[in-house]
């Protein structure tokens, strides 16, 4: 009864084979390969641009690389008060930027809004060259709380950025569960949306390991390269990751992945609205689902084999309080998750409640 993470589980067979097949021949090295050159092909299809990628094997080697290429050390990052790049990168972001400060909208929502940072970004101290200059917006799609923004709602939030010179950048960790959510094309939650660089994870829902830095304005590029190498980023045998996303994105066998981990999501949540001691914290859209949990039942569950996380409790909204003896918690299922995963965990939460 996995429901940690998505990146407990493993890899598509799919994928798999197609590392196995690049790793057959020669090729060259640096990431000047064929599946390097034709994973920026597939992309450009999938998202119907003229974009630039490079590939790492993390999220957060992702974020803070893309980072680094949008801000300066001086700026600042306006992110979501839950975002992985405040969060869980340490102080990863500031490293690879050369200082620049992530600076969360202190409203305690479960979702980014366009109002909440237009009004953060009015009470900003203006006084250069003594404050820290706001230069980037990074949005979370799926976002921090297993929600999923719209291509409208990105477009109002990007519309503030741009008002206020701010460039947008997309954690796209769990991209692929929005896009499988919301049935919308990959392009008009991203650059048609206003998204100027964005990072695209495929090692929580099939790959091995990983992620694609997206550059929909190409300008923002300009140098890459040397970022990575200098960051220990460029990968001598880089086919690895144009291997998987080839593999991943054909036949949008990622959406496909994607719609197996939401559709065990819906499940799950279907299932806890008759469950004791256990309640939906908020709605999800996507894999993720949030929870308050009695205490003891957490621990006996734990206990039964399940692993889920207990969660940040400052990411409840403001107008809810977690009960003294419950945790809120996160429960995450995959494209491999199973419904008798899911139903074996309906049933040991029907026989460990207190
Ligand atoms: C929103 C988000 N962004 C990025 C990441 C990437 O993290 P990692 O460095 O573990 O691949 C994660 C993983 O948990 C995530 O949830």
């Amino acid at each position: 009864m996995i429901f940690g993470s998505d990146n407990q589980a493993g890899a598509s067979e799919r994928v798999l084979a197609a590392i196995t097949e690049a790793y057959r021949c020669h090729d060259d090295a640096y990431g000047d390969d064929h599946h390097t050159a034709a994973a920026n092909e597939v992309l450009r299809a999938t998202f119907d641009t003229d974009l630039e990628a490079y590939f790492v094997s993390s999220g957060t080697a992702a974020n803070m690389l893309a980072l680094s290429a949008m801000v300066q050390p001086w700026d600042g990052v306006i992110c979501h008060h839950q975002a992985h790049v405040l969060l869980d990168e340490s102080t990863g972001p500031s490293l690879f930027t050369g200082g620049a400060a992530m600076m969360p909208v202190p409203e305690r929502d479960v979702r980014l809004n366009p109002q909440a940072v237009e009004s953060m970004l009015g009470r900003l101290p203006a006084d250069a060259p003594h404050n820290v200059r706001a230069r980037a917006l990074s949005i979370t799609q799926a976002n921090e709380c297993g929600q999923v923004y719209a291509a409208d709602e990105i477009a109002a939030l990007t519309a503030v950025a741009r008002h206020a010179n701010l460039r947008v950048h997309l954690d796209g960790a769990r991209f692929a569960n929005a896009v499988a959510a919301l049935d919308v094309h990959p392009g008009d939650l991203t650059w048609r949306a206003g998204v100027d660089v964005m990072c695209l994870g495929a090692t929580k829902n099939g790959a091995v390991a990983a992620e694609a830095i997206v550059f929909f304005d190409r300008s923002l590029a300009d140098d890459f390269g040397y970022r990575l190498k200098r960051t220990g980023h460029l990968t001598s045998k880089a086919r690895l990751y144009g291997a998987q996303f080839v593999a991943w994105l054909a036949d949008d066998h990622w959406l496909d992945l994607a719609r197996h981990a939401n559709a065990a999501a819906e499940r799950l949540r279907r299932e806890l609205a008759d469950l004791p001691g256990i309640r939906l914290a908020w709605a999800c859209q996507s894999n993720e689902t949030f929870v308050l949990v009695d205490r003891p039942l957490f621990e006996s569950l734990t206990a039964a084999g399940v692993s889920m996380y207990e969660w940040y409790p400052d990411a409840l909204p403001a107008d809810e309080r977690i009960g003294d003896d419950e945790l809120l918690a996160r429960m995450v299922t995959s494209w491999a998750t199973s419904d008798a995963e899911v139903d074996a965990f309906a049933a040991a939460v029907r026989a460990h409640a207190h």
